[in-house]
């Protein structure tokens, strides 16, 4: 199966930026752990910060992927645009965040992408990433994928 890890704008900043909340690992070290995760999965990932391009990523995730991860960052509580893209999607979308959004302040307790995702992972840092990676093939083999 392929995976699509879509992220969305500042993440390439992972390490550097307000490490306190996001942790020192960089974006780099989230994808190695991402297609370690993996396992025999192929992974596509990508990060901008763009929300038309995040748009235009997730068309292509329609036509390619199998599974869908996201970490919207701060797209995923303003951009209707972004939950639009999302509803023409039929593959599993797991949402996961580094931080928990919710313990957070109240503008980050909207999400756009949420009412289309199948489950969210939130708190944990990189493992997030893990965990939201398992749950995607995790829903691909109930489907019997
Ligand atoms: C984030 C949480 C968002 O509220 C924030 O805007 C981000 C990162 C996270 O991974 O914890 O940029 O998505």
């Amino acid at each position: 199966p392929v995976l699509y890890v879509l992220n969305g704008p500042n993440l390439n900043l992972l390490g550097v930026r307000e490490p306190e909340i996001y942790g020192r690992e960089t974006l780099d070290d989230v994808r190695a752990l991402c297609e370690r995760a993996a396992g025999d999965a192929r992974v596509v990932f990508h990060q901008t910060n763009h929300e038309g391009v995040l748009i235009d990523q997730v068309h292509e995730a329609r036509e390619k992927a199998d599974a869908l991860v996201i970490n919207p960052a701060g797209y995923g509580h303003t951009s209707v645009a972004l939950l639009d893209a999302l509803k023409t999607l039929t593959i599993p979308i797991v949402e996961c965040h580094l931080s928990n959004p919710a313990a957070r302040e109240r503008f980050r307790h909207r999400s756009y992408v949420s009412p289309v995702a199948a489950g969210v992972v939130s708190g944990f840092g990189p493992l997030s990433y893990e965990l939201a990676i398992k749950a995607a093939l995790g829903l691909l083999q109930e489907r019997g994928g």
